[in-house]
């Protein structure tokens, strides 16, 4: 596990209530503690959206420190008791609707989740004993950057895109719970992740499996758009730090450094795959395309000691490795509704 400076007020889980740990990051950060501690055990709360997929967590299904419970986070009074029943000392509150494009199309259910669901999940905590809380955002709060600059934890929060805007407002609830009520909260702020069992909906997974089957990879507008590619494991390493040595009341942005334009990781993938260039296909852009996003992540480097431990080149070839090795999960995930989706969102674009 990743070393930290230590931190006399360290905070040491029993039992962490995990919401939304079906799904990409969930999944991850769920076998990252089993993995990297004997005796925490993991609850996690998922409703099983069209994101949320219990594949993704069969190897430790049968884990005795770990428990499934399909519950709605709006299903406030019900997740109390599950708190209360296992004496959970913590929340990381991942569930959400997350992907930009469906925020586009349909708004509605995003602020559902993201707005009124962590408003539940505070309400939980504060009932269940005033729990840490810990709020897995986004750097998309931050708008957008020109050619230069980063986002800092100071940058005046300017969402662009409905899910943008639902994860901003669900920070500032996060904010006001601490203030007003005193409950212990944390909110990170974390730039693009890829890795394993991640929704072939995002760039990269999506790019991988259609790169697989020769099938166009639709690149928005002109593939300059710049965001900074993070490890999954390492983003579950900085969230376990923050969980267990972070102040009361702060936020952490979490970043991986490793600034890259669409259009290089798309190149990246197809050269991996050993595949011609001449799949990439430019398609219309993303209303309201956020141009660039960039991390300043001093802050959990300074006062954590965490950092990034792996490089985009690596990461990127473990991610597409592990993808060519489970080409099941990728079949279940990407039939049925998937495709439904994928002709509504790429056909004629
Ligand atoms: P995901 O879409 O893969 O998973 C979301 C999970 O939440 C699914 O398992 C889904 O079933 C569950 N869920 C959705 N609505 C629910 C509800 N009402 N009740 C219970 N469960 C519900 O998302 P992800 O990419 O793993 O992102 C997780 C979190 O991290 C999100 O809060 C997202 O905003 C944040 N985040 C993601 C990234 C990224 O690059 N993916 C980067 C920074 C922050
Ligand atoms: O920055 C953190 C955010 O990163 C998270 O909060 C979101 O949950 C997560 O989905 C991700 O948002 P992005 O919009 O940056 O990710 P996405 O994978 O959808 O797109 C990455 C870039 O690739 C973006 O500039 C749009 C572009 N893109 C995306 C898709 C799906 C394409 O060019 N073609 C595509 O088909």
């Amino acid at each position: 596990m990743q070393d930290t400076l230590m931190n006399k007020d360290e905070f040491s889980p029993k039992c962490v209530l995990v919401t939304g740990g079906a799904g990409f990051i969930g999944s991850n950060f769920i076998r990252y503690v089993l993995a990297n501690s004997d005796d925490i055990r993991v609850i996690n709360v998922d409703c099983l959206t069209y994101a949320g997929n219990l594949e993704n967590l069969a190897d430790i299904a049968e884990d005795k420190r770990y428990l499934f419970v399909k519950r709605d986070i709006c299903e406030t009074d019900e997740i109390i008791e599950v708190c209360r029943e296992n004496g959970v000392d913590c929340i990381v509150h991942f569930a959400a609707e997350s992907h930009v494009d469906r925020s586009i199309t349909g708004p509605g259910e995003f602020i559902r989740t993201n707005v009124q669901g962590t408003l539940s999940m505070l309400q939980v905590a504060r009932a269940a004993g005033d729990l840490r809380f810990l709020q897995v955002g986004t750097d998309e709060v931050y708008g957008t950057l020109g050619e230069t600059g980063l986002f800092t934890e100071q940058t005046p929060l300017d969402p662009h895109s409905p899910y943008s805007a639902s994860k901003a407002s669900a920070d500032h609830l996060v904010s006001a719970f601490g203030t007003t009520y005193g409950l212990p909260v944390l909110i990170t702020r974390c730039s693009n992740n890829y890795g394993p069992y991640q929704f072939p909906e995002k760039m990269v997974p999506l790019m991988i499996n259609n790169a697989r089957h020769d099938k166009p990879l639709p690149v928005y507008g002109k593939g300059d758009n710049v965001r900074d590619w993070l490890y999954v494991e390492d983003h579950c390493s900085a969230i376990w730090t923050v969980l267990r040595n972070g102040e009361d009341g702060r936020v952490y942005n979490i970043g991986g450094n490793s600034e890259k334009q669409n259009i290089e990781v798309v190149r990246a993938i197809l050269r991996h795959l050993d595949k011609k260039e001449d799949l990439i296909t430019y398609v219309k852009d993303r209303p309201g395309h956020d141009f660039r996003y960039a991390i300043d992540a001093s802050r959990i480097h300074t006062e954590l000691g965490w950092e990034p431990s792996i490089s985009f080149e690596d990461g990127l070839a473990k991610t597409i490795e592990w993808y060519l090795n489970n080409p099941t999960w990728l079949d279940h995930v990407v039939s049925g509704a998937y495709q439904k989706y994928y002709n509504e969102m790429y056909a004629g674009r």
